[in-house]
């Protein structure tokens, strides 16, 4: 396809040219929704004869799947758009997308750019396919993102999304949602979107803006996916939703909420683990979950809950609707009703008006909630939220560092004090193929590799097999520990 524009004398490269279709390399930035996004993007170009290639070098189409949850993220995208506008000089014809969170974000502004050719809103990743022949064809810049965000998804979008992430993947060998994997093996999993969009309005957080309000799908169009992913070989599914837990929809006389679902998808033969991301802390719907989770044996017992902060005065300014109390009520809620339960969280430290004493009952937030493993973040202003309108980002960069180290270096010690509770034990695993940095133990034998895979509880798991145990289940017993990995042997 490159180079089509060019006049060529042979005609055996012409025949050539013709025949082979434009290969279009995708890269992505971000979190699960922006990886389903990609594989519905991939799918749906491969359905419509793009090869898809791991190279820059080899491709026609560069596309970017885009976050905009902090700065940091967006400035990785400029620099690699940096990156694309060199090649662009030697090569004109290069096509690039933008799409996802920051193309819904800086729209034209990012059309401005001399590498972008198309900037493509998240609702409006249905179109991918004929904005990129139509650039192909008429080398025209275009932008199609959604104008007012915040107005209620029009009917004509939401059927348009609807009919994308039911339909892409059916027709050829990709499963819609299949997580990208190393060396392209099959873990067995698959991510389904339960809901798109938020209306929580955390005063620090983009999403709303980026993504719009908050929608549920209808069950049966979750269900008849998660049955089709299913028969394809799926072992493991994640439903994703920003506030997953507040999943509610209503058809007929019936109200469903993610309990129903979780216990619809557990009837699916061939289904055997059932994960859920990410949890809004709230008592709504909260026991009923619980419940499936303690009832089911395939819904894992893992809950990831953001905390954000352990300071009331903090949790207020954020916006979120708890008190440190009320969010520690909830995680002995879970861990009564469901033993072994794992829990993780995210925070953000540094946020506006954040002092020495707010940190510390961060601090202690942690030490009290005995998390598996949290995320922590520095706060990073993003424009039109409000706390970025409305509060000053008055934590200096070097004290924000200082306690994501402190509080990191908090949370590893009980992750320590965790993991080792599973040495010489045995645990289930799912399997997701070669592990991609080398450990400690090193693997022997022709065909055999350091292979990575997880517990129902989400504990990462290091053990040497033959690569052909990718998406299968396997019971490993625990040898050593680290704060984030245990490492064992195969049974
Ligand atoms: N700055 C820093 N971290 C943020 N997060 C969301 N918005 C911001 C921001 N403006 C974090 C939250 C959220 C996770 C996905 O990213 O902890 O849970
Ligand atoms: Fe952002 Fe809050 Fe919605 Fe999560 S719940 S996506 S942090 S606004």
């Amino acid at each position: 396809m490159r180079g089509m524009s060019f006049d060529f004398s042979s005609q055996v490269l012409y025949i050539y040219l013709i025949m082979s279709y434009p290969s279009v390399h995708i890269k992505s930035f971000g979190c699960q929704m922006n990886k389903l996004d990609t594989a519905l993007v991939s799918s749906a170009l491969k359905s419509v004869g793009f090869n898809i290639t791991e190279s820059v070098k080899e491709a026609d189409v560069v596309l970017i799947n885009t976050c905009s949850v902090r700065e940091h993220a967006e400035q990785r995208v400029f620099s690699h758009l940096g990156h694309l506008k060199h090649i662009k000089e030697t090569r004109p014809d290069l096509i690039v997308v933008v799409f996802g969170c920051m193309a819904q974000r800086l729209g034209a502004n990012l059309l401005g750019h001399e590498a972008v050719d198309i900037v493509c809103g998240p609702a409006q990743i249905p179109q991918i396919t004929e904005l990129v022949k139509k650039a192909i064809k008429e080398k025209q810049k275009q932008l199609v993102i959604t104008e007012k965000i915040r107005q209620k998804t029009n009917d004509y979008q939401t059927d348009a999304l609807e009919k994308f992430e039911s339909t892409y993947g059916s027709k050829d060998k990709h499963i819609p949602g299949q997580a990208r994997l190393p060396r392209g093996l099959s873990g067995g999993q698959a991510f389904v979107r339960v809901m798109r969009g938020c209306n929580n309005f955390c005063s620090y957080c983009i999403v709303p803006f980026v993504r719009g309000p908050e929608v549920s799908r209808p069950p049966a169009a979750i269900i008849g996916q998660i049955k089709k992913l299913a028969e394809a070989g799926v072992k493991q599914v994640t439903l994703l939703g920003q506030r997953v837990n507040a999943y509610k929809y209503t058809a007929g006389e019936k109200t469903y909420c993610l309990a129903d679902l979780l216990e619809m998808a557990s009837d699916i033969n061939g289904i055997e683990w059932l994960r859920f991301v990410t949890n809004y802390p709230s008592e709504e719907f909260f026991g009923e979950i619980l419940q499936v989770m303690a009832d089911s044996p395939k819904v894992c017992n893992y809950l990831h809950i953001p905390a954000q902060s352990g300071s009331d005065k903090i949790l207020h300014a954020m916006n979120r609707h708890y008190t440190a109390k009320q969010y520690l009520e909830l995680l002995d809620k879970a861990r009564a009703a469901v033993a072994d339960i794992a829990i993780a969280g995210d925070f953000i430290v540094g946020f506006p008006g954040e002092i020495e004493e707010d940190f510390q009952a961060t601090v202690e937030l942690v030490r009290k909630a005995r998390y598996k493993n949290c995320f922590i973040f520095k706060y990073s202003p993003r424009p039109g939220t409000t706390a970025d309108k409305g509060l000053k980002d008055d934590v200096p960069i070097e004290v924000k560092k200082g306690r994501n180290t402190e509080l990191l270096a908090e949370q590893e010690t009980i992750s320590g004090q965790l993991s080792r509770d599973f040495l010489g034990k045995e645990v289930k695993v799912l399997v997701e193929g070669p592990s991609k940095k080398p450990h400690l133990n090193s693997a022997v034998g022709e065909g055999r590799l350091q292979l990575v895979g997880r517990t129902a509880t989400d504990y990462i798991v290091v053990f040497n097999g033959p690569t052909s145990l990718a998406g299968e289940f396997v019971r490993v017993k625990i040898i050593k520990t680290s704060p984030l990995t245990l490492f064992g042997e195969l049974m």
